[in-house]
């Protein structure tokens, strides 16, 4: 019954078309072939804008869209939308947020935001002549980029430097152009990218015109021109900070400094063993990418983006730190991000756009710094929960909830299995040993 053979014309199919087709084609169950079916928007002016931010669509894959209330961000209240799939994670941001909000809120401020696109070329000539034609016409090729830079030059972007990159010593004949760029508060993809393949015709134009003007040899090739999702310089640094008191409320057995030490020893522990230290940022970017993605923002991009902050020394280490000194707990987080507030999905998509009203309708920066304390906020809750009582009896409780729903639990069962697994350990078995009576 599976593909036997390449499809020709697939896109054109309607969505109930494909969806037939997969029916026929995988043996797709009907109650399956009706969720897909009931996952499409009522509306069908919003299902066709769903369908236009991406390609054969046949339904919605929803997450839930959930809220952490009382995150004190350098002094202002944000309830914070985050969408995300994974159970505990907006309890841990709201508990986190609400802990710290107590203690001071969490104090965050943003680097220069510079974006970076790369011109990737071959020159087999000369460096000089490069070198030098460069020198020359740096100023021209940036004012050559005029007619595309205007508009976002008004919004107080535009290419901010441009420098000539020798890259002969890791390949031979590889040089750049790295350009970077402001854009204001978007994030600034199609902006950057059409910068950079007009700049690369310009670049090849100049030095074709200067090589055939001076006899030089050597041939020109564009290999790519795109922006980098790495912006190192675009940093956000989140901190939190209290006297060790405070924190004897997390585990009867520890002191509020021991709880201190322990917790400065797990994140060190983080910064010293990359097995640990990609779960850790694991759970950083548990709060991040719930807020990235309920923006609308790109979160495949923030991702890859803090992933490579973490390994800039060569080794992959934990993007948070803690330090106890003189009895005062700090705990902080140093990631790069490249996010935006208008344009693209951020005004597109009616969830992004309710999200942003929520937040107070932040500039890029205040998004960062909001994304940045939902990501030090879940850290602190899961490292909390991992020095004291492990993480198994929050997600047990998940857990048990999830069952119960598969199940198809009454309310009275719900209850009853509640107060039975509170001290056990919850299987899938066992709950169902206990339904069925
Ligand atoms: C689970 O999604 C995230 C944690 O594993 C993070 C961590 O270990 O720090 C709890």
């Amino acid at each position: 019954m599976a593909q036997q053979k390449a499809i020709a014309g697939f896109s054109k199919w309607s969505a109930d078309e494909k969806l037939n087709w997969l029916k026929d084609t995988f043996g797709l169950p009907e109650p399956l072939v009706r969720d897909l079916q009931s996952h499409r928007h009522q509306d069908p002016d919003m299902q066709e804008m769903y369908e236009e931010f991406s390609e054969n669509t046949v339904s919605n894959f929803f997450i839930p869209f959930g809220l952490a209330p009382n995150f004190l961000v350098n002094g202002k209240w944000y309830v914070v939308p985050m969408a995300i799939e994974e159970s505990s994670v907006v309890a841990a941001a709201s508990h986190a947020a609400k802990f710290w909000s107590a203690h001071g809120g969490f104090t965050a401020v943003v680097d220069d935001p510079v974006k970076v696109g790369q011109v990737h070329f071959i020159w087999t000539g000369a460096k000089a002549f490069i070198a030098d034609l460069f020198s020359r016409t740096r100023e021209a090729l940036v004012a050559a980029m005029e007619p595309v830079t205007a508009s976002m030059k008004k919004r107080g972007g535009g290419i901010k430097a441009i420098r000539l990159v020798d890259k002969t010593g890791e390949m031979e004949n590889y040089y750049q152009l790295h350009v970077d760029f402001r854009t204001a508060e978007a994030m600034g993809a199609n902006f950057i990218n059409t910068v950079l393949e007009a700049l690369a015709g310009k670049w090849k134009a100049l030095v074709q015109e200067e090589a055939a003007a001076k006899n030089a040899t050597g041939t020109l090739e564009i290999n790519m021109a795109i922006l980098s999702n790495y912006t190192p310089e675009s940093l956000v640094k989140v901190s939190v900070e209290t006297g060790v008191s405070a924190l004897g409320i997390f585990d009867p057995d520890l002191s509020g400094k021991e709880f201190a030490e322990k917790f400065v020893r797990a994140v060190e522990i983080a910064r010293a063993d990359p097995y640990r230290a990609v779960t850790h940022n694991k759970g950083i970017f548990n709060g991040m990418d719930g807020v990235v993605i309920a923006t609308g923002n790109d979160f495949r991009a923030v991702e890859a983006c803090g992933h490579a902050y973490a390994a800039r020394d060569g080794q992959y280490r934990g993007l948070s730190s803690a330090s106890l000194h003189d009895d005062i707990f700090r705990f902080e987080l140093e990631v790069p991000m490249s996010v935006g507030t208008v344009g693209g999905l951020t005004s597109g998509h009616p969830l992004a756009r309710a999200t942003l009203k929520i937040l107070q309708e932040p500039t890029a920066a205040e998004l960062m710094m909001i994304i940045g304390a939902a990501g030090l906020a879940n850290n602190f809750s899961a490292v909390r929960s991992l020095i004291t009582s492990g993480i198994q009896k929050g997600h047990m409780k998940m857990h048990l909830t999830n069952i119960l729903r598969q199940l198809g639990a009454t309310d009275a069962q719900k209850q009853a299995a509640v107060a039975y697994f509170m001290d056990k350990t919850v299987s899938y078995a066992d709950v169902r040993k206990f339904i069925s009576g």
